[in-house]
């Protein structure tokens, strides 16, 4: 199991402190969440604080665009250090200008991922799943920690995980949303691959909490 500490629940007043506990843990992810105030209404953090959460530790940083112009920003996020990239299929509403999207990322060596609003129809993904490294499944509505987990989500898991079973992808699949050690068990046994957790890490001990979820 892949631990993604999503850094969105962190105390921004020590984050540097807390990203190092991050780093001495068994996650091996940093979740990071951007939201631009137009394809969800809160705002998080932008390429200085990418920048900054890259010096500071030697970890794989997954960048979540949760915004409205992924095909702009994901070369500026990549240029910060971004190591993966997803980005919500939602924004782009086209498959041409998506493929192009997970092109363009893949062809700068970086890891593409892509996902849908909870109530969006599953079926979106599937004219991108031969190419993608990562399916995020949205187990909450974007734009906010600390939101219960929505239990649709394992049914989409599972159907994510029969399909690679079925064609050979290789996709890994990611859940974002109300996880802690009850629905982390819960999608881990569905298929899931990577556990994106904000609240429940940042709100206890923190390798303590990655622990738990590591271990399901
Ligand atoms: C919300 C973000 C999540 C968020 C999860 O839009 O995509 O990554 O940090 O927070 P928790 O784990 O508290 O639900
Ligand atoms: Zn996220």
């Amino acid at each position: 199991m892949i631990v993604a500490p999503s850094i969105l629940s962190a105390d921004f007043s020590r984050l540097g402190d807390q990203l190092k506990e991050v780093e001495k843990s068994h996650a091996q992810w940093i979740h990071f969440d951007v939201f631009d105030g137009h394809f969800v209404p809160n705002i998080s953090f932008g390429t200085d604080v990418l920048k900054a959460v890259k010096s500071s530790v030697k970890m794989y940083v997954d960048v979540h665009l949760v915004i409205s112009d992924p095909e702009y920003y994901s070369d500026i996020f990549m240029n910060a250090g971004a190591d993966g990239i997803t980005f919500h299929l939602d924004a782009v509403n086209s498959i041409e200008k998506s493929l192009a999207l997970i092109n363009k990322i893949k062809a700068r060596g970086k890891k593409v991922g892509i996902t849908v609003y909870p109530e969006a129809d599953m079926h979106e993904y599937l004219p991108y799943l031969d190419e993608v490294d990562l399916a995020l499944v949205m187990s909450i509505k974007p734009g906010f920690g600390g939101q219960p987990f929505r239990e649709d989500a394992i049914e989409r898991i599972k159907w994510l995980n029969d399909l690679r079973k079925k064609h050979n992808y290789h996709y890994l699949i990611q859940v974002d949303g109300g996880i802690n050690a009850e629905t982390g068990g819960q999608c881990a046994k569905a298929g899931a691959d990577v556990l994106v957790a904000g609240s429940y890490v940042f709100k206890n001990n923190i390798p303590e909490a990655v622990d738990t979820l590591y271990k399901l």
